[in-house]
């Protein structure tokens, strides 16, 4: 299923193995740019492994999996540039126990982008207002709730400036009442164009926000369709099967 935008990430024939155990299988997916993809699939399915793939937290077998035109190169100096392209928010916060928001939001521009520590700052106010945040900066993260966290590792991955967001089940470690402010900033990051890779199970992010659906089981991409799509007909008994589950669990 293609896509009428620019490609931004394109993934071309992408293996991974972990030993003898074939982790992902004949990985073929173009994300346009602006575009906001879900990802979805049962555990153990390989969504983390592909989200590892792309920021190259991961090595893979064979494929290519290049960003605005330019192929990830397995490692140096060059990755490290083409890596600050690809901003990333994990299940866990992952924030500098010992560092106020503030500095967990600085310390990326200021080291890897060079911005004077004044300039990096005001930047870094920018984004923690806009994740609604803003009033914290001073604060260290223990002192934040969990949704407060992982607001605050959005604008960290923002300040990058990246060219792509991923997020792997960035709800799932936190308290259902935490769950929609964290939610509502991400639809407003698809709202202002940014181009996202989400892997949720919330289906009211992907129902709200997504171009399309990308369906996964046992490291193979079984569906790729607009959520309409994907969420009234399923093609593949498989997600017919995991549906089914999600709805009724
Ligand atoms: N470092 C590793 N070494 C060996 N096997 C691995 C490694 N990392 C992941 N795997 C295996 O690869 C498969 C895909 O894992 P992955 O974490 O990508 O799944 P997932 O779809 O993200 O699952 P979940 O929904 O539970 O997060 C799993 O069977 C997992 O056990
Ligand atoms: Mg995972």
């Amino acid at each position: 299923m293609g896509s009428q935008r620019e490609p931004l990430v394109v993934i071309e024939n992408v293996e991974k193995h972990y030993g003898d155990f074939h982790a992902l299988k004949h990985i073929n997916l173009t994300v346009g740019r602006g575009e906001v993809v879900v990802v979805i699939g049962p555990s153990g399915s390989g969504k983390s492994t592909l989200c590892r793939a792309i920021n190259r937290l991961e090595t893979i077998t064979s494929g290519v999996i290049s960003i605005d035109g330019k192929v990830l190169p397995s490692e140096g100096r060059e990755l490290a540039a083409l890596r600050a392209d690809v901003g990333m928010v994990f299940q866990s916060f992952n924030l500098f126990a010992h560092k106020t928001i503030l500095e967990n939001v600085t310390l990326g521009p200021i080291k890897v982008r060079k911005l004077s520590k004044a300039k990096a700052e005001e930047e870094a106010k920018a984004l923690l207002d806009r994740v609604g945040v803003g009033h914290q900066a001073a604060k260290y993260p223990a002192q934040l709730s969990g949704g407060q966290q992982q607001r605050v590792a959005i604008a960290r991955a923002l300040a990058m400036r990246p060219k792509v967001m991923l997020f792997d089940e960035p709800t799932s470690a936190l308290d259902p009442e935490m769950i929609n402010e964290v939610l509502d900033v991400m639809v407003g990051l698809a709202k202002d164009g940014m181009t996202m890779i989400v892997v949720t199970h919330e289906m009211g992010f992907a129902r709200k926000a997504a171009d399309r659906v990308v369906f996964m089981s046992d490291g193979e991409i079984l569906e790729d369709a607009s959520p309409e799509e994907f969420f009234t007909t399923p093609k593949t008994d498989r997600a017919k099967d995991f549906l089914s589950k999600l709805i009724t669990s």
